[in-house]
This record gives C-alpha cells, structure tokens and sequence, in this order.
C-alpha cells in the first residue's frame, strides 16, 4: 500500500470550500491529516467535509492581501508541512474590455496571492526541517487558453515562474515547491462557461471528456506528500492531453 505520510501532518488548503480545493480537503482528511482550510466563502468552508481528518480549522483568509496572510499563517497552530493553494479567480474578457481594476484584482489574487502564501509559510517550513508547496497555474500559461482572459493566462504563467523561483530558492532549504497546470475541471470556477465553450474543451482533449475535480485534487495531494520525496520544481500538467509538453 502507498503511504502519503500526510497523517497528522498539518496541511493548508486555500480555496478549500470549492471545486478542487474542496475534493483536496475531503482526500486529505481521509489521510487524516490535520486540516487548516482557508477561503473567502464563509457558508462553503463551513459545508467542507473533512471525515477522518485529526483536526480542522477554518479561516476567512483573503490571499491577494499579504499581512492577512501573513498573520492568518502566525495563528496556525504551528509550522505548516504542506500547502495547497488552489485559491483563484478566472475571467475570460476579450482584451478591449480587460480593464485596470479587473487586471489588477486577478493579478493580485492569482499571483500575489501564490507569493504570498509561499512567503508566509517557508520560515516555519526552514524551522521544521522541510515542507512542500503546491501552487496552481492553468492550461492557459500553456497555450493562453481556450477562453481565458488576458489577466488570467499571464497570472497563471507567473505562478510557473515562480514555482521555478521558488524551487530554487526552498530546495536546499528542504522546501518542494511544484504547480499544477490543470485542463478543463467541472468545478463551480467554469460554470460562467458556454456549452459551446465546454464542447470545444472536449473536442480539444484528447480522452474527450472533462474532468472531475478528485482527479486533479488527487495529483495535488501526491505532490504533497513523501511519495513525490524526489519531484520538484515540476509543472503537472493535469488535462487529458489537451496539452503536452
Ligand atoms: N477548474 C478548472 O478547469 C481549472 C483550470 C485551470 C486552472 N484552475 C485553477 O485551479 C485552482 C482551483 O480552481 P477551482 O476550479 O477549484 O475553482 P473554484 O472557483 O471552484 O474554487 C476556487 C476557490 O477559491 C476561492 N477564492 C477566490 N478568491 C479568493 C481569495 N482572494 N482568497 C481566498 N480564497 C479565494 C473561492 O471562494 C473558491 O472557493 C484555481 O487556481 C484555478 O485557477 C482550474
């Protein structure tokens, strides 16, 4: 049997009451893990199911904001062994309506929000012998999307230049900092989609079919844990071929 070693490790999940981070949460509680959730959707976190988890805390914690982070990770209940931080936001305007506000606010929560958390963490991490890091980008930094807005594929594209800054600089450190590039998940993120838009994702995936949010929650949680002791620095593509690298 595989044995993830998340069991009574304290793992943080961000954007735990939705869609990937949500399935993360429930597969981790079954590794019974210690649980810190964090969101920005109060009512969701609350509904998050953690059976078999050793403990559970839940915060309102916004991710764009860096002394928010930073005092919500203080108030953990010790040095964090891994984070997953699936928080994000997604528009898909056209570039002519992309405007500063809508630029900016992306940035801050997808980007920033990735530096922020990392940065908040890895003094603990250093202090704790070690940790691992998984940040999430998009198939969009791949190939800029099939409808992803301007803000959002560069957002995306910058978590990957920063999951490759940060393996550098967490590695000697004991920090494994990998990124997972998803496809197409059903999870509430893509409801503003189009079927038409839906069936263009299908038809540009070769399994043809979308995917269900445990299936990309999975691979985060293997990135995670002991059993990707040697994988850093990677960015997982998690699509049905719909890119390959
Ligand atoms: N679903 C997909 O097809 C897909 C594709 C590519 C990339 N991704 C990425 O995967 C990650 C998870 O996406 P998902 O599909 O589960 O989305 P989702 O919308 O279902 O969940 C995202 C969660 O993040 C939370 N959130 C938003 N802004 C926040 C903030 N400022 N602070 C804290 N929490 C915040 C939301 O409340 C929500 O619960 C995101 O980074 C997303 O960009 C998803």
């Amino acid at each position: 049997m595989l044995d993830s070693g998340l069991g009574g490790r304290l793992v943080l999940v961000t954007g735990a009451a939705s869609g990937i981070g949500l399935a993360a949460a429930k597969i981790l509680g079954g590794e019974g893990a210690r649980l810190a959730l964090w969101d920005v959707n109060a009512d969701g976190l609350e509904a998050v199911p953690t059976d078999g988890a050793a403990s559970v805390e839940r915060a309102i914690v916004d991710l764009s904001d860096t002394t928010t982070v930073a005092t919500a990770v203080d108030a953990l209940p010790g040095p964090v062994d891994a984070v997953i931080h699936c928080a994000g936001i997604y528009t898909t305007s056209p570039l002519p309506e992309v405007d500063e506000a809508s630029w900016d606010r992306v940035l801050d929560v997808n980007l920033k929000g990735a530096f922020n958390i990392s940065q908040a963490v890895a003094p603990g991490m250093i202090e704790n012998g070690g940790g691992a890091i998984v940040l999430f980008g998009s198939f969009a930094a791949r190939t800029g999307g099939l409808r992803a807005s301007a803000p959002y594929a560069a957002s995306k594209a910058g978590v990957a230049g920063l999951t490759k800054h940060l393996a550098q600089w967490g590695g000697p450190n004991g920090i494994r900092v990998n990124c997972i590039h998803p496809g197409f998940i059903q999870t509430p993120m893509n409801a503003i989609l189009s079927d038409q838009a839906k069936a263009d994702a299908v038809a540009a995936t070769p399994l043809r079919r979308l995917a269900d949010p445990p299936e990309c929650a999975a691979m985060a949680v293997v990135l995670a844990s002991q059993l990707a002791s040697f994988v850093h620095g990677v960015e997982l593509d998690v699509n049905g071929g719909m890119y390959m690298a």
